[in-house]
Parts: C-alpha cells; sequence; structure tokens
C-alpha cells in the first residue's frame, strides 16, 4: 500500500495506475475508520483495480471549533486498517496541501441544504462541497462511494456531479450497523456508556416511524410528533431536529406517495449523531 501526502504525487502514481488501463475507486473520508468505511471500501474493490481512500480532516466542514478539535483521530491505526482491507493508496494531505490560501470559491446547492443539516449547520456543506471537488479533480476517479447514513451529503455530491458533469459514477452504501442497530460512526467513540445506550434507541424509534408510514398509517405530523416524544424520553437524548422529507428533494414531505426519508439528529451530551430511514411509496411506473 503506498501512502501520499502531496498532490502531486499522488497524480503521478494515479497517471501510471490509468496508463495501465486500471479503473480507479476513491473513498473520501475523515479518518477514524471502522466498519462502515469498510463496507465503502469492499464496494470500492469489487469495482475497481486501484483504490484510493482519502484521510484528512477537513476544516472548512467544521462549523463548530470544538468539534474540529475533539474529533477522533489516528492515522496510524488508520493506515493499518486501510492495509488490512486491500486499499492500493491512501491520500494524507497537510492543511496547507488542500487550503494553500483561504479557498474563495464556493460550491453550493441551496436547494438541497435547506433543510435538515444543512439548516443547522451553516456553511458545513459548502465545506464538504469544496473539498469532494478538490478530491475529485486530484484523483479523477471513475467511482467514488458514499454511505447512505449521510443521505443529505450522497444527495448533494450527487447533484454537484451531474451539474458539474465529472466524468465519475457516484456509488451509495447501506449503512452499517453495530449489533444493537447504532449507525457506526467515529463519533461513537466519544460517548460515554449512558449515552451510548440512549444512542442506541435513535435507530428504534426511527424504525418504529418506518414501520407506522409502511403499515399505512399517512399522517406524517402526527408520526412525526410520535418520533420525537419517543425521543425525547431518552434522558440523555436532545433533539436538533427530526423530519420527514421527500428523499429526492429533501423537501418536507406532504404526501405519502414518494420515497421518503425520516431522518434525525440528536446529541447525546455533546455528541451528534444522525440517522435515517426510507421508505419507498413510488408507484412502480413513476419510480
Ligand atoms: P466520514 O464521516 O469519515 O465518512 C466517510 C464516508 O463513510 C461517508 O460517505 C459516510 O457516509 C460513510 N459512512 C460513515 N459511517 C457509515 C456507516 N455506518 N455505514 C455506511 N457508510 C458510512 O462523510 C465524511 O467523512 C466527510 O464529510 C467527507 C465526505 C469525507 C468529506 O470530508
Amino acid at each position: 500500500m503506498r501512502t501520499f501526502e502531496k498532490i502531486c504525487d499522488l497524480r503521478a502514481f494515479l497517471k501510471s495506475q490509468k496508463r495501465s488501463d486500471l479503473r480507479i475507486g476513491l473513498v473520501p473520508t475523515l479518518g477514524a475508520l471502522h466498519w462502515g468505511h469498510a463496507a465503502l471500501i469492499k464496494a470500492a474493490r469489487r469495482q475497481n483495480e486501484t483504490v484510493v481512500v482519502s484521510i484528512f480532516v477537513n476544516p472548512t466542514q467544521f462549523d463548530d471549533p470544538e468539534d474540529f478539535k475533539t474529533y477522533p483521530r489516528d492515522f496510524q491505526s488508520d493506515l493499518a486498517f486501510c492495509e488490512r482491507h486491500g486499499v492500493t493508496a491512501v491520500f494524507h494531505p497537510s492543511e496547507a496541501e488542500m487550503y494553500p490560501t483561504p479557498s474563495k470559491t464556493r460550491i453550493s446547492v441551496p436547494e438541497l441544504t435547506r433543510h435538515l443539516c444543512g439548516a443547522k449547520r451553516p456553511g458545513h456543506f459548502e465545506g464538504v462541497a469544496i473539498l469532494v471537488s478538490k478530491l475529485f479533480h486530484i484523483v479523477q476517479p471513475d467511482c467514488a462511494y458514499f454511505g447512505e447514513k449521510d443521505a443529505q451529503q450522497l444527495a448533494i455530491i450527487r447533484r454537484i456531479t451531474r451539474d458539474l458533469r465529472f466524468p465519475i459514477t457516484i456509488v451509495s452504501v447501506p449503512t452499517v450497523r453495530e449489533t444493537d442497530g447504532l449507525a457506526m460512526s467515529s463519533r461513537n467513540a466519544l460517548l460515554n456508556p449512558e449515552q451510548r445506550r440512549a444512542a442506541a434507541a435513535l435507530n428504534r424509534h426511527l424504525q418504529n416511524a418506518q414501520q407506522l408510514l409502511k403499515s399505512g398509517e399517512n399522517g406524517l405530523e402526527k408520526i412525526k410528533t410520535q418520533l420525537i416524544q419517543r425521543i425525547q424520553s431518552e434522558s440523555a437524548a436532545e433533539i436538533d431536529y427530526v423530519e420527514i422529507v421527500d428523499a429526492e428533494t429533501l423537501q418536507p414531505a406532504t404526501a405519502v406517495d414518494r420515497a421518503l426519508l425520516i431522518a434525525a439528529a440528536v446529541y447525546f451530551g455533546g455528541v451528534r449523531l444522525i440517522d435515517n430511514f426510507s421508505c419507498n411509496f413510488a408507484k412502480k411506473d413513476e419510480s
């Protein structure tokens, strides 16, 4: 496995891979790798001969300096993780390499950032968008892999790829969960035992709302109110948002006749976790 810190060195390596007609898969990450990331790497390995994992705690997407400071970092164990999972190259740039001067260019998709995390974390998705666009330019992969856990991020990246005509296939990977259903996240390591127990209830409550929808309940406000009450009953939980949105446009859902996303962001102590479940009610000929 090769490790690169400089864009020019990574580019030179990838040029040789492309000359040999090898397909390149990119898995962008913030590091602190877990089985969720492993699922992305596995999907990338299935479809590409060369797999590049980027590990970069991107400062421009952190709206809270404390969150940036405490975000878990363990590069040596991430390297060993990548090696074990058959990654070809790790790209681990410095902040100065990715942002030699503060970026004056903005990339945003206002329509898709109006709700969910976009409404709660101003500037977050602009930071993600500029970083992922830079990675797409640097790596020029055939495919790039993103998790469904970050549904809004996935929708925004799909849109940017389409709008900017990046010749890249965006592949989504289902959420990988702990045995009790908690969505795997690098932030889970920051939970104390009581918060960890409460956090596991989040996916159960979301799934319960999904079941209600699937069983024919179409009172969206009723389902949402019930979901909020259930999450609030967890001692350590403080809701940031709970929303039911159109899975494609990410606007609040008004009818149960299309693909919907039930999404929540909840603080457990100071740790903010997100999760979502989807249900598709689109008629076959419309989907
Ligand atoms: P990070 O949180 O490290 O996640 C990297 C990728 O792994 C994202 O596509 C995310 O959706 C996916 N992922 C995280 N947890 C997952 C899980 N439990 N199951 C499946 N996939 C999971 O998301 C980011 O980093 C950053 O915003 C990034 C895209 C790298 C830009 O900086």
